[in-house]
């Protein structure tokens, strides 16, 4: 009976997204998860923390890199139009943006409600009388904006090298949808994370304090609260891997032992070593990025950097459809 009713509470919390990418996910070879799914109210507050890592330099990085572009920013970009940022927003970076450009209305798109909601208010508190108009929606798809920013033109706001979770198909993908989305004159400012040093790199990604190990290893827990798995958390550990042939730091969870378990009633077995493959951060040099940038789309018009050249704030516009040699 307890059982019963425990299982029909999860049954009605799991997202059947979720269930059908875990499902999928776990039955495949290589065993992959989308990376969207770390995003539970614990793996956001894990992520916070790994913002804050000394090893993590990316947050911090291109924060100051954006306090010290957004004034040229807002020259380039002009005064009135709508900062659309895809994400629900960060309580450091969104303010010096908005701060900067003068924007006629501010529209986060996120595929959460809850953050939406959070950011939303917290933003609009900080800037009175700037219209904030929350999307809920899945950003990889060409969304249509709120009615009252039709006629605006556009700033996309993509921070934080987000776009380096998407393989490069992926990316380009994104990255047209986007245009799509905002319009014509739009214009798009990206973070994107440089390649650098390999020992640097996957510090960031496997820290002293394993914060980034537990945000790794929330996601088994997510499946066990939300699918009702039995997944033995003790079992795996995290690792963080340069694939250098794809320019990317890769997460995965190794199985320290042999181990079986059922998801939703699925049996799975895992041997000793195998791994589940959570997340790709693709880092970009300079001309790497200058280069997918057009593959979506978009005609990179400045960069900013910091002195160490460890990240890059892009500012592109939307191609004119023309023709090419
Ligand atoms: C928020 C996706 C950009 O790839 O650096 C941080 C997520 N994963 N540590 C990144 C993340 C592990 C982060 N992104």
């Amino acid at each position: 009976m307890l059982k019963q009713e425990i299982e029909d509470g999860e049954v009605s919390l799991a997202d059947p997204a979720f269930r059908a990418d875990v499902l999928r996910g776990f039955g495949s070879s290589p065993r992959a998860i989308p990376a969207r799914w770390f995003y539970d109210r614990r793996g956001s507050e894990l992520f916070e923390a790994i913002t804050d890592l000394p090893e993590y330099y990316p947050t911090r990085t291109e924060t100051a890199i954006l306090r010290s572009a957004c004034a040229e920013v807002a020259t380039l970009a002009g005064e009135g139009r709508a900062v659309v940022e895809f994400g629900s927003g960060s309580s450091t970076k969104t303010p010096i943006l908005l701060g900067a450009v003068a924007p006629a209305a501010y529209v986060p798109i996120d595929i959460s409600g809850d953050f939406l909601r959070d950011s939303s208010a917290q933003l609009a508190a900080a800037f009175p009388g700037l219209p904030v108009l929350p999307v809920e929606a899945d950003f990889m798809r060409p969304i249509p904006l709120p009615t009252q920013v039709a006629d605006l033109p556009k700033l996309g706001f993509f921070p934080g090298s987000t776009i380096g979770n998407m393989i490069p198909h992926a990316a380009t993908d994104l990255l047209r949808a986007m245009k799509a989305s905002l319009g014509e004159g739009a214009m798009l400012l990206i973070g994107m994370d440089r390649i650098k040093d390999e020992h640097v790199l996957t510090a960031a990604y496997d820290d002293a304090q394993g914060v980034t190990a537990a945000f790794n290893l929330n996601l088994l827990e997510r499946i066990n609260r939300e699918l009702g798995g039995t997944i033995p958390v003790d079992k795996f550990r995290h690792r963080a891997v340069w694939n250098d042939d794809r320019a990317r730091i890769e997460m995965h969870l190794e199985a320290l032992e042999a181990v079986s378990f059922t998801i939703e009633g699925r049996g799975f077995e895992m041997a000793a070593g195998e791994t589940i493959h959570t997340e790709n951060s693709h880092k970009f040099g300079a001309r790497d990025a200058r280069i997918l940038l057009r593959a979506g789309g978009w005609t990179p018009i400045a960069e900013w950097t910091d002195p160490d050249g460890l990240f890059a704030v892009i500012l592109a516009e939307a191609q004119p459809a023309r023709l090419a040699p």
